[in-house]
């Protein structure tokens, strides 16, 4: 009689288990889509808010300028900062916003350092270039352009949003 009730309590005990484990992982898959589905704008944010990055338009020339600046990132109820760089500059009468890394493996590509093509962007770990529109050179190692950024003016400042590959 007792063995048979401790039998028993054992597969209840499992099925208990199985249940509490399923459901958690039920509610592990199901609350990312109920946060999105109550707050869309947290999806929209996607961690890329707009952020002042220092400078006013008046400050913006044809001259490409490196701007560094933090942006905060939220995944879930976390929020972390994160530090970013851009060159802006105008280009044909827009602001052009475009990220330093190098698409080919990372480096960071600079602007006019290589005396052969001073109107260029610069990789030095592999002597990637790009045209001053981030445009990847043909026959240098990157092949793709570099990644631009969103970017808005407000009341004559720049900000800077999320960062876009092209090509
Ligand atoms: S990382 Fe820039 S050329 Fe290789």
């Amino acid at each position: 009689m007792s063995e048979k009730n401790h039998r028993v309590s054992r597969r209840q005990f499992l099925t208990y288990t199985l249940t509490g484990v399923g459901g958690f992982m039920a509610a592990g898959m199901l609350a990312p889509m109920v946060r999105m589905a109550l707050d869309p704008a947290l999806e929209a944010s996607g961690g890329a808010e707009f952020v002042s990055v220092g400078l006013s338009e008046d400050d913006l020339s044809e001259e490409p300028q490196r701007v560094d600046f933090n942006v905060e990132i939220v995944d879930g109820w976390y929020t972390s900062e994160q530090s970013r760089s851009a060159w802006v500059f105008l280009y044909e009468g827009e602001i052009l916003a475009l990220s330093p890394t190098c698409t080919h493996l990372g480096c960071t590509v600079n602007f006019g350092t290589n005396e052969e093509y001073p109107d260029q962007f610069f990789c030095p770990c592999h002597f990637g270039r790009f045209e001053r529109d981030g445009t990847n050179i043909p026959g240098t190692p990157p092949t793709r352009p570099l990644d631009v950024y969103d970017v808005e003016v407000r009341d004559g400042m720049i900000y800077l949003g999320q960062i876009n590959q092209r090509g």
